[in-house]
């Protein structure tokens, strides 16, 4: 496994995607350590985008619960249906927000948060956990992140 990832700061969003998605495959190949695999997948994004917080919430026991994440504290329990990641699981779609205040419901862990984008991966067919990406600017996240982050969770959910 390489020591650090090979990201052009200067590149577009697509080609850092583009760049990053298979350093991310090959940094999960080979380890079954479910945490440890998705603490480097947060890893990775932050150092590719350096967003304000990006993390996951994993199904357990009828709730979202906080895991492995980069940023500051967040709220650790999401009920289903519930502010964006609930939303998500209920529906088993990605959602992106431009404007989280413009999101019934979003709940606000951080008021420094501003546009979000959530995006669920699968096991057996159900949310098994969602990628929550939140961005402390307005209208950071569209349908390039959505195909990328979604295909980037078809590779988290190969390995839970
Ligand atoms: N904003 C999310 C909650 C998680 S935090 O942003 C880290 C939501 O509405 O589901």
């Amino acid at each position: 496994m390489s020591e650090s990832l090979l990201i052009d700061v200067n590149a577009s969003k697509e080609e850092k995607y583009k760049a990053l998605i298979p350093q991310i495959n090959a940094l999960v190949d080979g380890e079954e350590d479910v945490v440890a695999n998705l603490a480097n997948v947060t890893a990775a994004l932050k150092e590719a985008f350096g967003y304000f917080w990006i993390g996951f919430y994993v199904v357990k026991n009828g709730e979202l619960v906080l895991g492995p994440f980069q940023g500051p504290i967040a709220c650790t329990r999401i009920q289903k249906g519930k502010g964006v990641c609930g939303s998500v699981w209920a529906d088993a779609k990605t959602i992106v927000v431009p404007d989280v205040e413009a999101f019934p419901g979003h709940i606000a862990c951080s008021s420094a948060s501003k546009s979000e984008i959530v995006v669920p991966a699968f096991k057996n067919n159900e949310v098994a956990l969602v990628l929550d990406i939140d961005s402390d600017e307005l209208n950071t996240f569209d349908e390039i992140d959505q195909k990328y982050l979604e295909e980037l969770m078809k590779t988290v959910s190969e390995f839970l």
